[in-house]
């Protein structure tokens, strides 16, 4: 993959924050979403790749834009073909709400190599680079978290494990505190808590959790690039769902995923813009004279070369893209 992709899909991500920031706190979701989806759709046709959405808004009829299966790009014969994967606003309820850590995502991979997750529930491990490779889903937490111990030369009580809080994590959380170790609990936005589990000096060592499934693949991405590891199960609620398992070439639904099945290959581009303040990265901040400012990451995994971008933009220079 053209490793000027990373740089021109981080465009992509920052429309999309802009779109977005514009319905923080106004209790909208849906438009706060909508805003950030057609502003992300019209970046990519101006982007030389030949893309096609593998994790979107939805199937066809469920979404009229970066639906799965839609082809993104200026579409040049010459220009690379990958597979997108997209959450133009990961935190819908968040930017409703006013909250923090809403972000802007996509992951793109070269063609195939994105799991194309149906939308729904996934349990998701992740952590970062040192403990990568020692721990497995299955592991009883006690392990997962003396293994992370030692990995961060720490002691258990110092260990930090990020888990959504949802009433069918209740199990989940007694557990880690049972060990001695801390909980750090997040509302919505698990791709932020996944790669907060994997960036050196976050003080967060592990995120364990059943989310979307989407959003696990696009965290892949994003873990590829930062050496850490993600091991994941799709949690299919009824038998419709086992047949979309099975229908996308898993012999058992609940197979285990490890990061290879989520992410196959050595490449993949993660790039990500902060809709509202958070840990990862600031939010939009609109500056008056109609300027407003971004702040970004984008990272690659064949080099693991990690950029943080402070973007100032103009927006009498960029209207239709940024309100619609
Ligand atoms: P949305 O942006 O679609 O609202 O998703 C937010 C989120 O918190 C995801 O990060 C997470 O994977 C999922 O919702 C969890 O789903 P649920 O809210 O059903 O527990």
């Amino acid at each position: 993959m053209d490793r000027e992709l990373a740089l021109e899909v981080v465009r992509v991500t920052e429309v999309a924050a802009l779109a977005s920031a514009q319905w923080l706190g106004r209790g909208k979701k849906n438009e706060a979403d909508g805003a950030a989806t057609s502003a992300m759709r019209a970046m990519f046709d101006t982007i030389a790749m030949r893309g096609t959405v593998v994790i979107g808004e939805g199937e066809l009829d469920e979404a009229p834009m970066l639906y799965i299966g839609e082809k993104l790009g200026n579409g040049a014969a010459d220009a690379p073909e990958v597979d997108v994967a997209v959450d133009p606003l990961e935190g819908t309820t968040i930017v409703a709400k006013g909250h923090s850590n809403a972000l802007s995502v996509l992951a793109i991979g070269d063609r195939g190599t994105l799991l194309h997750a149906p939308d729904m529930y996934m349990m998701k491990m992740a952590v970062g680079a040192r403990a990568a490779g020692l721990i497995h889903l299955d592991d009883p937490v006690e392990k997962m978290i003396e293994v992370v111990a030692q990995a961060h030369h720490k002691r258990v009580q110092d260990v930090t494990v990020i888990i959504q809080e949802r009433e069918r994590h209740q199990a989940l959380i007694e557990a880690v505190r049972e060990t001695g170790a801390r909980v750090k609990l997040f509302g919505d936005g698990d791709v932020g808590a996944a790669i907060a589990a994997c960036m050196p000096q976050t003080g967060i060592d592990l995120f364990l959790g059943i989310g979307g499934a989407p959003e696990g693949v696009i965290s892949a991405a994003a873990i590829k690039c930062l050496g850490g590891d993600m091991q994941a199960r799709l949690k299919p609620q009824n038998e419709a769902e086992r047949e979309r398992c099975r229908a996308m070439g898993l012999r058992d639904p609940e197979q285990l995923l490890t990061l290879e099945d989520l992410v196959s290959g050595d490449d993949a581009i993660f790039a990500a813009t902060g809709v509202s303040d958070g840990e990862l990265l600031q939010g939009v901040r609109y500056l008056g004279d109609n300027l407003a400012e971004t702040h970004s990451i984008v990272m690659r995994a064949k080099t693991k070369t990690i950029r943080f971008i402070r973007t100032l933009h103009n927006l009498d220079y960029k209207p239709n893209l940024v309100w619609g």
